[in-house]
This record gives C-alpha cells, sequence and structure tokens, in this order.
C-alpha cells in the first residue's frame, strides 16, 4: 500500500503562502507550529520541493521545543534536476532523500523516473521499500498541486492566518496548471475547524473518486 499522504499549509485570509519573490511569511503562531511540530512527529517522512528548500531553506526537523521526546522522520527533498546547494540546513541532522530524475551514485539520492520531473507514483514506491507509511507534504504550491494531480492526496489541512498577502503572483497553497475542466476539480470533506492564535485551521479528507 502506497504511503498515506497528509498536506499541510498555512496561507492568509486571501489564499497566498508566500510574498510573490517567494519570500516566507509567517501567516500562523506558536499553537499552530506546536501542531505542525506534533504532526511532524507523528509521521515517517516529511516532503518539500525544491523551490521552498532555496526559498525558506528549511531544516524539516521536530523541534525539542514542541515535543520533548522527538523522532527524526526521514527528510524528501523533490529536486528532478539536482540544484540543492550544499550547505542547505535539512542536511545538518537526520536522514534525508533527493528525489530527482539524474542518475546519481549515491544512497541519498533516488531516481524517480526519466521524465522533466520527480515521477511521484515511483517515489511513492521508493518511499514505501524504505518502510514510510505516512508522509507530510509541506509544500510549497507546486508540489502539493501535483500530488492531488496524482490523485496521491488524503488529508489536507490548512491553517487560514489572519491577514491579507494580495497579487497576482503571490503562490497558493496549490498552484501549477490546476484543473483545466471541472471533472479535473477535486472535492474535500470539512472534517474539522479549529480556532488557533488569530486564525483557523481546518482539515480536510479528499473525497476519492469525485
Ligand atoms: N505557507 C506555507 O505553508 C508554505 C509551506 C512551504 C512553502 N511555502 C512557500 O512556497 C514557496 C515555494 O513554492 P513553489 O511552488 O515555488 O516551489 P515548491 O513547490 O517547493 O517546489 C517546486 C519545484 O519542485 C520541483 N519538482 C520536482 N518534481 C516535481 C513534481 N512532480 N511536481 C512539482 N514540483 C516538482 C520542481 O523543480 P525542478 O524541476 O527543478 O525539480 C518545481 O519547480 C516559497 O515561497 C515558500 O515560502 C509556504
Amino acid at each position: 500500500m502506497r504511503p498515506k499522504v497528509i498536506v499541510n499549509a498555512a496561507m492568509s485570509a486571501d489564499g497566498k503562502i508566500a510574498l510573490p519573490d517567494r519570500t516566507e511569511v509567517k501567516i500562523s503562531g506558536e499553537e499552530d507550529f506546536a501542531r505542525v511540530h506534533e504532526l511532524r512527529n507523528e509521521v515517517d517522512a516529511i516532503l518539500v520541493g525544491i523551490g521552498t528548500v532555496m526559498a525558506d531553506d528549511p531544516k524539516l526537523t521536530v523541534k525539542k521545543k514542541f515535543v520533548k521526546d522527538p523522532n527524526h522522520p526521514l527528510k524528501v527533498v523533490l529536486d528532478s534536476k539536482g540544484k540543492i546547494p550544499e550547505n542547505s540546513r535539512l542536511f545538518d541532522e537526520g536522514e534525508y532523500l533527493i528525489a530527482t530524475t539524474l542518475d546519481k551514485n549515491d544512497p541519498h539520492w533516488v531516481r524517480c523516473g526519466d521524465g522533466n520531473r520527480v515521477d511521484l507514483n515511483i517515489l511513492m514506491k521508493e518511499l514505501q521499500k524504505r518502510g514510510v507509511k505516512k508522509l507530510l507534504v509541506e509544500g510549497g504550491g507546486e508540489v502539493i498541486y501535483s500530488f492531488f494531480r496524482e490523485e496521491l492526496v488524503d488529508e489536507f489541512n490548512v491553517y487560514v492566518g489572519s491577514l491579507i498577502i494580495g497579487g497576482r503572483e503571490a503562490p497558493t497553497p496549490a498552484d501549477g496548471v490546476g484543473a483545466e475542466a471541472l471533472d479535473e476539480i477535486d472535492y474535500l470533506q470539512l472534517v474539522s475547524y479549529t480556532p488557533m492564535n488569530d486564525g483557523i485551521l481546518l482539515c480536510y479528507k479528499v473525497k476519492k473518486g469525485d
């Protein structure tokens, strides 16, 4: 069975996840950060795209500040062309896997197809082989939409912060090409809504076969 896929993101009240130039924006607060770190601690792997690594340089760890005895989920980056900088902070601690379309003779790299971009279905099989049962996809918008496009998302959590970023070019939680016809729209079932900090956390299940 492929890993269960949970997407988590934070967006402004107008549906943006960063500035148009990809600069990171603080959208939520301590209570939500604690929730995200607890969620990270419950999964086997955390995945982001190379766009997020370049923009935010995330560590992708579980902070002791939020979880007493943290686990060390595998960190996964989608990087078709091997652009990841050697000094990226995610290399500082814990295990990592770079999913690419290049031939690399390195156990930290896995080739997923030979197309333009990482083939997510091949990646799911590779993660399954490595014992990943639960995968947390944290962004960015290009990557999240690709998971929807391939019908690989099971749960979608989005924290909606009380701010407006605005602008046509600011990224959203689901960018990429998006639905081009009505039958390509993904439908969700709202499972819970929880006020948190000065915003609200919305948790959805993805409806299958709609
Ligand atoms: N608010 C939040 O919750 C949150 C969370 C995370 C990120 N962000 C923001 O999101 C922005 C980055 O998002 P982004 O959309 O520019 O980049 P992204 O989704 O992080 O990464 C996209 C890149 O991943 C690579 N990739 C490889 N295989 C792919 C596939 N199958 N599908 C999609 N992408 C694939 C592609 O580059 P190659 O072709 O070079 O491989 C693609 O350009 C930043 O501004 C960051 O601050 C916000």
